[in-house]
């Protein structure tokens, strides 16, 4: 291939948002190249997998999972961390802040709230003037039988679960538009989002994260032209608070025997090379998939 097929058409979409009742970008006719920001590496690119350089936030980083993934991007070189939680940090979240002076950070934040949002996504930009990825992770589950759900708890639920995840990739997507950045978008689904949780009743939860993975899809859709890329990963059953009933389960270990697989929950730092996958740039035409990392046990 000469130097020039590797040069990427880095061509910019319109600024001014006017885009054409049918998707297309103002004043393109049929048949002729959309106008887009290729994510398409330059001729100088590094072909390794790293953020260097990258301001991720993470949404409920201060602990299980987002802590998890928090830790995998800082030695994978992220510039800087920010995690978006509702609760103070614990000392866990303390303890990787002290190892990483000045690059991990939390900012209070509802991402139930819109405006809480979009405040935490200017306040990273004012602090580190660019913000390029952007974890939906926070969520929550409830486990009871379906009939036993009142509108109170389902709302809980998708306000945190699909109501969140929304109102930060669309915040973020804002942000990367407004800045010309070629952001990520990744949202955490679950493996409930393919199928049903075996291991306690959980029907509403299922639903929240199915439609988490479904909207990765149209998002990353929507965007693409934009250069900016959305996808999910669907963990099984990894080890955070979530999941601390699971392995004390009496009949554990023969549930292990009869599915197979890894029989264990994963280290929420297990999952953290798919996520750094995603966010770098070595996943430049990888858009719109979601990623199982479930040791073939959090499958069943
Ligand atoms: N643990 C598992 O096995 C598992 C499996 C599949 C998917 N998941 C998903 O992974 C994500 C993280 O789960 P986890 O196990 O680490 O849970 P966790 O309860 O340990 O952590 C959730 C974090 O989100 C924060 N949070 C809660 N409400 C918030 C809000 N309104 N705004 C901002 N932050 C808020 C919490 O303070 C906490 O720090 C969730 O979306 C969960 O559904 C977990």
């Amino acid at each position: 291939m000469s130097p020039a097929a590797t040069t990427p058409p880095e061509v910019l979409a319109p600024s001014n948002g006017a885009d054409s009742a049918n998707g297309n970008a103002q004043g393109e006719q049929l048949g002729e190249t959309p106008v887009f920001l290729s994510t398409e590496p330059g001729p100088d690119h590094d072909w390794k997998i790293t953020l260097r350089g990258k301001v991720i936030a993470i949404t409920g980083a201060n602990r299980g999972i987002g802590l998890g993934l928090a830790t995998v991007c800082l030695a994978n070189d992220a510039a800087e961390i920010y995690s978006l939680d509702l609760f103070e940090p614990g000392e866990e979240f303390q303890a990787l802040a002290k190892a990483h002076p000045k690059r991990v950070h939390y900012l209070h934040c509802d991402v139930t709230s819109e405006e809480s949002v979009i405040k935490a996504v200017d306040t990273i930009v004012e602090q580190s003037s660019r913000i390029d990825g952007m974890i939906a992770n926070a969520g929550m589950t409830k486990h009871q039988p379906a009939l036993n759900f009142d509108r109170p708890q389902l709302e809980q639920l998708f306000n945190l679960n699909v109501f969140g995840a929304y109102f930060c990739a669309t915040a973020a997507a804002k942000k990367f538009i407004e800045l010309g950045i070629k952001g990520s978008i990744v949202f955490t689904a679950s493996m409930t989002s393919y199928r049903p949780n075996r291991a306690a009743p959980s029907a509403p939860y299922g639903g929240t994260k199915g439609a988490v993975r479904n909207m990765a899809h149209t998002l990353a859709m929507e965007w693409a032209k934009h250069g900016i890329r959305v996808n999910s990963i669907s963990p099984g059953f990894v080890r955070t608070q979530m999941t601390y009933y699971m392995n004390k389960a009496p009949d554990w270990n023969l549930k292990m025997q009869y599915y197979g697989g890894m029989p264990r929950l994963a280290d929420p730092r297990e999952l953290g090379g798919a996520y750094v996958y995603l966010l770098s740039e070595g996943a430049s035409y990888t858009t719109g998939i979601d990623i199982p990392v479930a040791g073939i046990v959090g499958a069943w």
